[in-house]
């Protein structure tokens, strides 16, 4: 189950992302907003984020004007690795080095066609493990407190 959230300024694009979804036949849950009237995006971002990390979803898809608002709360959220990417690269990297749990895109940046590249490679890419485990595991250990020691 993918968690999904958008703002005002990300409606059109969330719709884009469900079409890819649908053509990929993965099963998504649409945590707002759902209108195109100004709202706040982090109440939007912090349900699908929470939903991520509590394990209801697998992976999360947040975005934005810029992805950077979405992605400043969603990663606020214990366990929650999530990268804003406006190209492949970063996004195919983020699964197999950083194993990512959520992608933040950014509507007024990329257009549809770079979201949905974006989108599927970050989807389709496991996370490599290895001795990159070992640097997430030092991620989770800041974020707990533990880490530097
Ligand atoms: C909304 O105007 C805009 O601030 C928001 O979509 C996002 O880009 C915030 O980071």
């Amino acid at each position: 189950m993918i968690a999904l959230a958008c703002d005002h300024a990300a409606l059109d694009l969330k719709k884009d992302i469900t079409g890819l979804l649908d053509e990929m036949g993965l099963a998504y849950k649409d945590f707002g907003t759902y209108e195109y009237a100004s709202c706040d995006y982090p109440v939007f971002a912090a349900r699908a984020a929470r939903s991520v990390a509590s394990g209801e979803c697998d992976r999360g898809i947040v975005i934005c004007g810029t992805g950077i608002g979405m992605s400043l709360v969603a990663n606020k959220v214990p366990g929650i690795r999530c990268v804003v990417c406006s190209e492949p690269y970063s996004a195919q990297l983020s699964r197999l080095h950083n194993n990512s749990n959520m992608l933040a895109l950014g509507a007024r940046v990329i257009g549809s066609g770079t979201a949905r590249m974006i989108t599927k490679i970050w989807l389709e890419t496991p996370f490599e493990g290895g001795r990159h485990q070992r640097r997430v595991d030092m991620i989770t250990g800041v974020e707990s407190g533990k880490y530097p020691e």
